[in-house]
Order: structure tokens, then C-alpha cells, then sequence
């Protein structure tokens, strides 16, 4: 039985990038990955989806660049093409990932990996035909899609009527009518690829507001731009049932009503994956499904770390791959913890909406004396030269006693690429005048957060 300081179980982003800075460490590390590395994110998730949504992009503006001076006639979407493009995309990261793992001597077990219990050297589990032990183990099982028992949904999901995050990233033609269950995240992302490349798109949602946790008036801005373009939202509407051909749903005042559809995707959430691995043999807590895990990302059991999505606290990516790196920091003997009020989070809608830190609502709620500042996005010079028509916003939340920054919340395009400076913002708790001396480059459309700061 080979013996391995830490052994890592699932090869996503917490898993992957946890396995890579403990072998630049020093630690004889092994990573247990059943599909391809770099887990949902890579696969299936965050990469094809940001390659689909850029294609989407090309497209939008060569049919809208009439506003720009710019005439096209002719363009097509080739869906095939997108799909077979996305591919080339998620093959050459995951061969980067194999390839560090190689240069780092981490070893790579492409089984489907179990615990088996413990022994006097750690850890044991099976991948495969080998039997690994380790003195550390980081639970890195990700998470897999919510599929509520709505009558339909699971017969749809098997006939390939209705498809989740994954199926949906492989579609080679577009849906006429495509219905969407849930205005998250990725109902959202793929609203807007399917919606620029030809279908009519309804998306349900069961809250009165899209984009979940998005600040309201950020919210209320990217359904009006969505709307625009003619995707039709269905707000306070639960579905109850997924026929052959049509999503059932019950609005708010108890109709029940029906969208036809040739497609339905199923965004409504996911859960941590805890079962099927053996995690019980080693009394590991859960709690809601998910593992519990303190500020180290430690379990109630020694030696035992998790990281990612599997810990059900901030289910992105960057989250996990931070998470992976102060369990790795604790096993060497540092002392690191995790902090979560500075995670940015985006939407890659078409303008994207980019949020870190507290809402108005949120700071009040927390005992801050807060206050908020909100500009258009038209203070910027470059996001006029670039949005004919732009209705973009920037909030800016601060404490009123110490005058540092708590929260940024924008829908603007590059909004995606512009947060992490205000992130810095939050978690370096710089106070707003010494804020008001950084230069920022002109013309940007990250300027507008410098206007904001001057607002205060
Ligand atoms: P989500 O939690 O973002 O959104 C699910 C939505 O479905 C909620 O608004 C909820 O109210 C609604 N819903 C639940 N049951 C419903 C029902 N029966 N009928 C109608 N609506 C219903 O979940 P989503 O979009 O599936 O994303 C999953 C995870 O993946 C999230 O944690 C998200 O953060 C992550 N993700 C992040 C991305 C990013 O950072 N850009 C991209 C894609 C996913």
C-alpha cells in the first residue's frame, strides 16, 4: 500500500490546485479523480460556458453593430462549431492541469476513488485496483445538480427533454423554444447564450426577483436588458410538473400555467456530493448535506480536510480553489484561515453583473452604519463609447464610521475583470480617502469606482 502525506479525493478546482501547491511543497501527494480533472468548473461548468457565451458574444455583435456604425449581413451561428470550439477549450486546460500534476510529481489516479477506513498511517481508500493510505485526506467531491421530484423531471431527464448544466453545454442544435427552471446563475448564462443564438427563451423562477442573492436594482436591470431581447421571465412561479413538450407551472395567484417547450433546463441549484465514497467510515460530520468544516477547512476529524463545493458554504470555483490552499496551508503547519466577506461573485450575462462584499440591506443587517452610493455607469467615458443605450450601474456600500469600503456591486460590461480590485478594496480595509489617491487608468470603465469613492 503506497503511503502519501495527502491524498486528495476529486480533481476540481479545490482538489487540483490543492494537490499542485502541496507537491510544490514538498508533500507526497496523490489526486483521485473518476472523470476528467478539473472537475464541474473545467468540464462542465465555468470554462464551456464562458466559451459559449464569447461565441454568443461575436455573434450579437455583428447583428447589432448597426448602432456602431458597423453593418453586417449574414452572420450565422454555427452551433456545431461553438460545441466542437468549446471542446478544443476544455481539452487544452485539462492537458495543462495533467501536465503541472506531472511536473510537480503529483500522482494522478483516473478511478473512481473509496475510503476504506484507517490504519496506523492514515487514510485508507481503493481507486481502482490500488490501495493508497494517507496521512492527510482533503474531501474535494464537488457538488452535483439539484433534481427535485417535480413529476416529469427525472423521466425528461432520461429521455434528454430536460437537461441540467452538463447536457446543455453539449446541445448541437438549438431549441426553437427552450424553458428554463430557475433564474440563478446558470439559468441565467444560458439564457443569454440561447436567447443570442435563435431560441425563444422563458425562464421560470420560483422568487419574485431574479439572480438570487444580486443586489435588487442590479437584479431588476439585467431581467429589463433580458427582456429587451425578448426573453421572457415568469417570476413567482413554481413548477409543478414537466409534461412531453411543456413546463407546468403555478404562478402567484394559484393558476397553474404551461410553456412550451423543446428544451427545459433544469438550473435550480446544487448539492454537495457526501455520499457513495465511504465518507461515513471515517465519522466525518455533515450537516444539510454537505461537510462541515471550521475556518481551516478542517473536519471534525484529525487529518481530515474539505474544500470546494463539498463544504456547501460559497459553491464557486474561486472559493474552492482558495479553500483547498489554506487546508494545504494548515497540513504544512501554518496557520491560515478562510475568509468569505470578499468573494467576488459574477454573472456572465451580456452586461455582466459583478458583485464582493455586503448589499446596502446586508451591511445594515450586519450593524454597520452604512450607506451607498450608486452612479450610472455613464461616468465613465469609455462605457459610453462602448454601450449605446447602456443603463449600467455601480453601488458602492461603505461604513460611514470608518470609511472603508464594503461592498461593490455593478452590471456593466468588463464588470467580471474589474471587481477584484474592489475586492482588494474589502479585504485590505483601506480607508476611502487613502482609496481616493490610487490612479486608475483612463479611459476605463474601472474609473467609475473611483467616482464612486469621490461620492463619499
Ligand atoms: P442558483 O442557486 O444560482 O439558482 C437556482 C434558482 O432556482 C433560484 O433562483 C431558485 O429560487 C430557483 N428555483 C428553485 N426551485 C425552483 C422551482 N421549483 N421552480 C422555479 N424556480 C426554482 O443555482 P444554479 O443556477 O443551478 O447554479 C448552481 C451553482 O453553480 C450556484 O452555486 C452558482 O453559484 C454556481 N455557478 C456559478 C457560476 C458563476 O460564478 N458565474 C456559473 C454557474 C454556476
Amino acid at each position: 500500500m503506497e503511503l502519501y502525506d495527502l491524498v486528495v479525493l476529486g480533481g476540481g478546482p479545490a482538489g487540483y490546485n490543492a494537490a499542485e501547491k502541496a507537491a510544490a511543497a514538498g508533500l507526497k501527494t496523490a489526486v483521485i479523480e473518476k472523470n476528467a480533472l478539473g472537475g464541474v468548473c473545467l468540464n462542465e461548468g465555468c470554462v464551456p460556458s464562458k466559451s459559449l457565451l464569447y461565441s454568443a458574444k461575436i455573434f450579437d455583435y455583428a447583428n447589432h453593430g448597426e448602432q456602431y456604425g458597423v453593418t453586417v449581413t449574414g452572420a450565422q451561428i454555427n452551433q456545431s462549431a461553438v460545441i466542437e470550439r468549446k471542446n478544443r477549450v476544455v481539452k487544452t486546460l485539462v492537458g495543462g492541469i495533467g501536465m503541472k500534476m506531472k511536473k510537480l510529481g503529483v500522482t494522478v489516479i483516473a478511478e473512481n476513488g473509496e475510503i476504506t477506513g484507517r490504519n496506523e498511517n492514515g487514510f485508507c481508500l481503493k481507486a481502482g485496483g490500488e490501495e493508497i493510505c494517507g496521512k492527510n485526506l482533503l474531501i474535494a467531491t464537488g457538488s452535483a445538480p439539484v433534481v427535485p421530484p417535480i413529476p416529469g423531471l427525472r423521466e425528461g431527464l432520461e429521455t434528454g427533454f430536460v437537461m441540467t448544466n452538463r447536457e446543455i453545454l453539449d446541445l448541437t442544435e438549438i431549441p426553437a423554444k427552450l424553458v428554463v427552471i430557475g433564474g440563478g446563475v446558470i439559468g441565467l448564462e444560458m439564457a443569454s447564450y440561447y436567447n443570442s443564438a435563435g431560441s425563444d427563451v422563458t425562464v421560470v423562477e420560483m422568487l419574485d426577483k431574479i439572480a438570487g442573492p444580486t443586489d435588487a436594482e442590479i437584479s431588476e436591470i439585467l431581467k429589463k436588458n433580458y427582456e429587451k431581447k425578448g426573453v421572457k421571465f415568469m417570476l413567482g412561479c413554481k413548477v409543478t410538473a414537466v409534461e412531453n413538450g411543456a413546463v407546468v407551472y403555478e404562478n402567484a395567484k394559484g393558476e397553474t400555467l404551461c410553456a412550451p417547450a423543446d428544451r427545459v433546463l433544469c438550473s435550480i441549484g446544487r448539492r454537495a456530493v457526501t455520499e457513495g465514497f465511504g465518507l461515513e467510515k471515517l465519522g466525518v460530520l455533515t450537516e444539510k448535506g454537505a461537510v462541515v468544516t471550521d475556518e481551516r477547512m478542517k473536519t471534525n476529524v484529525a487529518g481530515v480536510y474539505a474544500a470546494g463545493d463539498v463544504n456547501g458554504k460559497v459553491m464557486l470555483a474561486h472559493t474552492a480553489y482558495r479553500e483547498g490552499e489554506v487546508a494545504v496551508n494548515n497540513i504544512l503547519g501554518k496557520r491560515d484561515t478562510m475568509r468569505y466577506n470578499a468573494i467576488p461573485s459574477v454573472i456572465y450575462t451580456n452586461p455582466e453583473t459583478a458583485c464582493v462584499g455586503y448589499t446596502l440591506e446586508q451591511a445594515k443587517e450586519k450593524g454597520f452604519d452604512a450607506g451607498c452610493k450608486t452612479l450610472s455607469m455613464r461616468y465613465s467615458g469609455r462605457y459610453v463609447a462602448e454601450n449605446e443605450g447602456g443603463d449600467g450601474i455601480v453601488k458602492l456600500v461603505y461604513d460611514k464610521k470608518y470609511s472603508r469600503v464594503l461592498g461593490v456591486h455593478m452590471i456593466s460590461n468588463y464588470a467580471s475583470e474589474i471587481i477584484y480590485g474592489a475586492a482588494l478594496m474589502i479585504e485590505t480595509e483601506i480607508d476611502i480617502d487613502s482609496l481616493k489617491e490610487l490612479v486608475f487608468p483612463h479611459p476605463s470603465v474601472c474609473e467609475v469606482i473611483r467616482e464612486a469613492l469621490f461620492e463619499v
